[in-house]
């Protein structure tokens, strides 16, 4: 018998843990039955076995894997052929990005950025897909965590800001190419939301944000909630919250040339 899971990156803190702890507490309002495991995939393998611990409901299976490394792709490759589930769920939201302009930055900060935001979130789309079946007459669903810093391109978190913006254009042409398989894609993109994003982003310099941005933080739970309803109608992205959509339109409206120009400001 095969089991139904689902897979979740980034689930040792954050958003990827609001979403582990929102699908393994589900009692029926986002999925009619549960899935047999939730497969918790980080580098922390110490986070991801205390949340498997404390989380109540579905069976939390903690896989340590550093995405940022082909070996760490391989090792849930290899559980996937071994145990060949179904795959209900995949949900990438592993992520990083570091402050500062590309000249400040070291390569390996640099290459971390693409190989967690954009390679890692690709292949592991690319292990999983051959598992995906819909389940329980829903389509099987991958949830792809972007970010509205992809809209534009961002002086001093140039890198990130384009990782995002890659994200949201595979989800985009992934939705289509995956669309008679059975499997919806959607691309989320928040704002800031009250993790430990910040304080890594900043390397410890800052916890909280502090500019204009901290007037727009969003905690993770709620971000979750939104986006796993959203997956579930079909949806292909959620622009969450308002003021993110707003900042959607003005980066189609406003000309380019005077966005750069108030991003620079605070370079
Ligand atoms: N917080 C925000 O303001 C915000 C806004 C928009 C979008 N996002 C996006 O949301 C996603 C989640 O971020 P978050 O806010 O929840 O931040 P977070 O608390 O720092 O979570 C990041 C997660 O990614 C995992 N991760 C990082 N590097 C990894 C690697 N090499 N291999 C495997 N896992 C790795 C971390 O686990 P380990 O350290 O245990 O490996 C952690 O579970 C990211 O994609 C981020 O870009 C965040």
């Amino acid at each position: 018998m095969h089991q139904k899971i689902a897979i979740i990156t980034g689930s040792s803190s954050g958003i990827g843990k609001a979403f582990l702890e929102l699908v393994a507490g589900d009692k029926g309002e986002y999925f009619k039955t549960p899935f047999d495991e939730i497969w918790a995939v980080a580098r922390r393998r110490d986070a991801l076995e205390e949340i498997a611990a404390s989380v109540n409901g579905v069976k939390v299976v903690p896989v340590a894997a550093d995405l940022s490394d082909n070996s760490g792709i391989k090792i849930i490759e290899d559980k996937l052929k071994a145990e060949e589930p179904v795959v209900g769920l995949l949900i990438n939201s592993a992520g990083m990005g570091i402050k500062g302009t590309v000249m400040e930055k070291t390569a390996e900060a640099l290459d971390n950025t693409i190989r967690i935001n954009c390679s890692a979130l690709s292949q592991m789309i690319r292990i999983t897909v051959p598992y995906m079946k819909p389940l329980d007459n829903t389509k099987a669903k991958i949830i792809n965590i972007a970010s509205s810093a992809g809209f534009l391109p961002q002086p001093g978190f140039a890198c990130y800001a384009a990782s995002k913006s890659y994200v949201i254009s595979f989800s985009r042409a992934m939705g289509c190419e995956l669309k008679s398989s059975g499997i919806d894609v959607m691309a989320v993109c928040p704002g800031p939301v009250a993790t430990d994003f910040q304080r890594r982003a900043t390397e410890g310099k800052q916890a909280d944000f502090t500019d204009w941005r901290k007037n727009f933080v969003i905690d993770p739970v709620s971000l979750s909630k939104k986006s796993l309803k959203a997956s579930l109608k079909g949806r292909r992205m959620l622009v969450y919250p308002f003021s993110q959509k707003l900042l959607h339109l003005a980066s189609k409206i406003v000309p380019i040339s005077w966005i750069l120009a108030f991003e620079s400001k605070s370079l």
